[in-house]
């Protein structure tokens, strides 16, 4: 290869024409899916503080949402609900097959049978200590009893329609007992998504804000989820997570945070064969709107930049809170 003056590599980047001849295009609104919060009651459309341009919706009113969204092409919604009925240890509010999530599916494949469903699993919004699992008399976390509750949830979701489920609760075996529990009752075609490498991040703060889901404070546990999320000083450990969920049944893998996890996007890009989704997450969403609002930066600029990272470092899948405004971004 010649150097300078021969090679000159600016001539690629000259006009926005060529620029664009030899840029990576943003991928199509197919390719992003759109988290969305549920909750009970009618007639709700609740801004979300923490998530400017986010907001929480009652089932009656989520067509209505989701209309404009499906109409950019965007290709899956990812459910989040919260429940009026009592916090429990167990979460079982979680699994009501008439709770707001469950009643949401069906909203959805009712209204948009072409848009692909998928909620996530966990317990953390309908226990009244906000962990991802229950808890024993010594405060411990229970995870084999988690791992049976989170099931229970993924079946109420698959019996309403939902095309795939996520765990996030980050309980060992969850996914295993999931995918045992789907083919027991026969939902053989239902997609599993783990939530396999998601780091214990100070990033979701705005995102337990807006769903109630912040762990509390009990005797014998922290009020953290340190114990179960992955630590982001551990790579190796983050990525076994990733490792052991393609072996229990997952049909796709999920790092999460996107944005300071770049780098294990790619590392598990490159160990598996599965599709691999990126969750860029509520505090991600919130820096960028900060950062705008304080004049430090053009929003459209950076959503583009950070987003193209993401698709840069391999994702297939991006859960992006960007979603719901797909043409105002991204498209060309
Ligand atoms: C529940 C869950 C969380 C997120 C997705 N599922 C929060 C948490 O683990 O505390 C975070 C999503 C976001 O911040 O956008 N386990
Ligand atoms: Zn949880």
């Amino acid at each position: 290869m010649s150097g300078f003056p021969n090679l000159r590599l600016r001539r690629v980047r000259r006009t926005p024409g060529i620029r664009a001849i030899f840029d990576l295009p943003f991928p199509g609104p197919e390719k992003f899916c759109w988290p969305m919060f549920v909750v009970p009651g009618h007639n709700k459309q609740e801004p979300i503080a923490s998530m400017p341009g986010q907001f929480r919706w009652s089932v009656d009113r989520l067509a209505q949402a989701v209309e404009p969204v499906v109409a950019q092409g965007v290709g899956s919604v990812l459910l989040f609900g919260q429940t009026d009925r009592p916090k429990d240890n167990g979460g079982s509010g979680a699994w009501d097959e008439r709770g707001p999530v469950q009643e949401a599916v069906r909203e959805l494949k009712r209204h948009f049978p072409e848009l692909t469903v998928m909620t996530d699993v966990c317990l953390c919004a309908y226990t009244h200590h906000g962990h991802c699992a229950p808890l024993r008399p010594d405060g411990a976390l229970d995870n084999d009893a988690g791992c049976a509750c989170l099931a229970k949830v993924a079946l109420s979701h698959a019996a309403a329609g939902a095309d795939c489920v996520a765990p996030s609760a980050m309980m060992d075996g969850q996914i295993a007992a999931i995918r045992a529990a789907l083919a027991e009752e026969h939902f053989d075609d239902t997609l599993l998504m783990a939530y396999s490498t998601k780091f214990a991040s100070a990033c979701y703060g705005p995102f337990r804000e807006a769903e109630g889901s912040a762990p509390g404070h009990v005797p014998g546990m922290p009020a953290d989820r340190k114990g179960y999320q992955a630590s982001y000083a551990n790579a190796r450990n983050a990525c076994l997570e990733s490792i052991l969920d393609e072996t229990e049944g997952a049909d796709i893998l999920m790092v999460k945070p996107a944005l300071f996890y770049l780098d294990m996007i790619r590392r598990v890009r490159e160990q598996t064969l599965l599709p691999v989704a990126a969750y860029n997450v509520s505090g991600e969403y919130a820096m960028l709107i900060a950062t705008a609002e304080r004049g430090w930066g053009d929003l459209g600029d950076l959503v583009r930049e950070s987003t193209m990272g993401i698709v840069r470092a391999g994702a297939d899948l991006i859960i992006s809170y960007w979603a719901s405004r797909y043409n105002d971004f991204f498209r060309r």
